[in-house]
């Protein structure tokens, strides 16, 4: 265990722990835009900054990635750190000018105008995509390419993804909305990634509803259907007939057969 003080509070908490994580825990908000508590920190946006003060060394740390360590002194809300964030978040709003949520933390730190030249991009390179894909659905589908201001993240090569499953957790993560999902007809579509995917036919209705690739992942994912107590053909099905087909067996099973 480690003891550490942020705004004058005292707290003791497990080594490992971040600066931020340990401000969670004492109730301190401090904004962020490219972590997520299931994912390892990346220190990207720099919106999270704080002040830590080691014996006489003063300086400014992503609080995302920055270790609680015993005697540490950490200040949240000192004029410096509101600057620096200000800083961090108005050159995101220049790269990002149309992205809500960027606006929307701009708004909370105080920034309504912007100094630098605006850009019309629509990511802001958080990394989320890259570590949700890698970390969460094991598959690697995307990453960083380039430095400095050609960075970007995309799939190899630029074209259709072999890896990617079209799960869209790179979507409901990407906190600008960069990433679109659509389903036409027979295709899943992300046109973000340049990547296709082939649709499953519904053996109830016949409405094409989850990539093959997915599926065929979450087959390999659900090593037992018989632990589970789940029937194979659960995901043939897709889920507007499995509620349908759930909700009239379970009504079999509580008035008998002649339900409904
Ligand atoms: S596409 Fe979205 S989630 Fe991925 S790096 Fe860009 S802003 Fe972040
Ligand atoms: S949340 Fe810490 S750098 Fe983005």
């Amino acid at each position: 265990m480690v003891r550490l003080t942020i705004d004058n509070k005292k707290i003791k908490v497990e080594e490992g722990t971040t600066l931020l994580e340990t401000a969670q825990k004492l109730n301190i908000e401090i904004p962020t835009l490219c972590h997520h508590q299931a994912l390892k920190p990346y220190g990207a946006c720099r919106v999270c900054l704080v002040e830590v003060i080691k014996g006489s060394r003063l300086g400014l740390v992503a609080s995302c990635t920055y270790p609680a360590e015993e005697g540490l002194v950490a200040r949240t809300e000192t004029e410096r750190v509101k600057r620096a964030r200000r800083l961090s978040i108005e050159l995101l709003l220049a790269r990002c000018p149309t992205s809500e949520k960027v606006r929307e933390v701009a708004l909370e730190l105080g920034v309504k105008k912007v100094r630098f030249k605006e850009e019309k991009e629509e990511c802001i390179l958080c990394g989320l995509c890259v570590r949700v894909c890698e970390e969460a659905i094991a598959k690697s589908a995307i990453s960083f390419i380039n430095r400095g201001a050609d960075r970007e993240v995309t799939t190899p090569f630029k074209i259709g993804s072999l890896a990617c499953i079209g799960c869209g957790a790179c979507v409901y993560l990407c906190p600008t909305g960069a990433i679109k999902i659509e389903d036409v007809r027979k295709c899943r579509r992300l046109d973000f990634w340049n990547t296709k995917l082939e649709l499953k036919k519904c053996k109830v209705c016949g409405k094409h509803f989850v990539p093959l690739v997915e599926l065929d992942y979450l087959k390999d994912r659900i090593k037992s259907f018989e632990e589970m107590e789940l029937p194979e053909e659960a995901l043939e099905v897709c889920p507007k007939c499995r509620k349908r087909i759930l909700s009239e067996k379970a009504g079999e099973f509580i008035f008998g057969e002649k339900y409904p």
